[in-house]
């Protein structure tokens, strides 16, 4: 299991590697742990596992698993080349001590090498793919993942009013309006697909209403 470790420590540690990003990027990193729970998440990440990290944004959840989990084999994908880009500077101390790898793929199609990793992570995309692609979306990830593995969906709660917050936040960061799903939404599409619903609970932090599905293939 990850050690302990706090949200202010984590904020701390994010400050120290963000030194290359453009300001804004280094903005989201350094404060994203004051809305996302980055502790809880790692708490997933037993000794043995290896991670993959669907909308890996600036890399920022693969560096604190390379530097707070005993795990060796981490891999992250985004959309965006730039995003990319920062998650490489951002790990660079773990690219050569650890296997830590980044590739930008479609934001439809998965690669393969998800077959590779036991704990795949899905945290606050969700809701930036449109309604009408979210099904297809995570039928996708389930097809290409192993059988055992096991996904860790984070996203923001429709079911609360203070998802109107997170709208506004990603109004504000990139000029988006998210597509969130109530949780109980989410429960019944990922079933629906196949997965075996291990746990589910919600957590605010802040004014974000945050919900996490932990779902075997
Ligand atoms: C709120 S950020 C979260 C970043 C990171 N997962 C984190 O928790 O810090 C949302 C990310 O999803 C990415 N994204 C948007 N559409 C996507 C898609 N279809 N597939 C994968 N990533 C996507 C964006 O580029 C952005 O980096």
């Amino acid at each position: 299991m990850a050690e302990i470790i706090s949200q202010n420590s984590i904020s701390k540690y994010l400050k120290t590697k963000s030194g290359n990003l453009g300001i804004i990027d280094k903005l989201k990193v350094i404060y994203r742990p004051l809305i996302c729970p980055f502790d809880k998440l790692l708490n997933y990440v037993e000794n043995d596992d290896s991670v993959f990290d669907i909308g890996c944004g600036s890399g920022q959840f693969c560096a604190l698993v390379a530097k707070f989990t005993a795990s060796e084999n981490i891999m992250g994908i985004e959309i965006s080349d730039t995003l990319i880009q920062n998650a490489k500077n951002l790990n660079q101390e773990f690219i050569s001590s650890k296997s830590v790898q980044f590739e930008v793929f479609n934001g439809f199609e998965i690669p393969n090498t998800i077959k590779n990793y036991s704990k795949i992570f899905l945290i606050d995309v969700l809701h930036h793919v449109p309604k009408k692609n979210q099904f297809d979306f995570l039928k996708e990830i389930y097809s290409k993942m192993s059988n055992g593995s096991v996904l860790i969906l984070k996203d923001i709660d429709d079911e609360s009013l203070l998802v109107y917050f997170n709208k506004i936040h990603d109004f504000i960061f990139s000029g988006e309006i998210g597509f969130e799903l109530k949780s109980t939404v989410a429960k019944k599409l990922t079933k629906e697909i196949g997965f075996n619903i291990i746990d589910g609970f919600s957590k605010r932090m802040f004014v974000y209403p945050h919900y996490f599905l932990i779902l075997r293939k």
